[in-house]
């Protein structure tokens, strides 16, 4: 269940129709994949392997084929984070600036949380809750940030155009 938090208000929702349909308003791609194709020993598993990282990826082959054909995207990895990440105070630190980026930047969870803190078309910035088997995708050029939930972890899938197109870009807009 993803849950979207109004800043400004402190309005919180989580019916699935009211997300889906706040998130399309705000041009932000949101799926539900399929949480129970994953090997059971990757679930919640934060310490992953190469090889696991790879079959995370095959996994959701079909899923990202079809995404990727869709949006145009070419690359896919997996990244992992939690409390035994080196430097995860700094990573956290860097992901909790905002900014924005050339491409769509797409994110899947597949362990733990993320919470994507997003500008509205409105100018309010609205956070998104994510869980297990959600798909976000920020549209270019759209602020937001990233970071994580009270748990400090995620396992996540992401979805690229190409490796300079996410590349965040940081400078303030008046
Ligand atoms: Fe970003």
């Amino acid at each position: 269940m993803t849950t979207i938090k109004l800043q400004q208000s402190g309005r919180e929702f989580s019916n699935p129709e009211e997300v889906k349909s706040f998130l399309e308003n705000n041009e932000v791609i949101y799926e539900q994949w399929d949480t129970t194709k994953l090997p059971e020993a990757l679930v919640e598993n934060y310490q992953l392997s190469d090889e696991d990282k790879q079959t995370i990826l095959d996994t959701y082959k079909e899923e990202i084929a079809d995404i990727s054909e869709r949006r145009g995207y070419k690359a896919s990895d997996v990244i992992s984070l939690s409390s035994a990440t080196p430097n995860i105070e700094q990573l956290l630190e860097n992901f909790n600036r905002e900014h924005h980026h050339t491409d769509d930047e797409v994110r899947l969870i597949v362990s733990g949380n993320g919470v994507f803190v997003i500008q509205g078309k409105d100018g309010e910035f609205f956070e998104v809750h994510l869980n297990p088997g959600d798909l976000i995708s920020v549209p270019p050029n759209i602020r937001h940030y990233f970071t994580l939930a009270d748990n400090r972890k995620v396992v996540a899938v992401r979805i690229f155009v190409d490796e300079a197109g996410w590349v965040p870009v940081y400078e303030e807009t008046a």
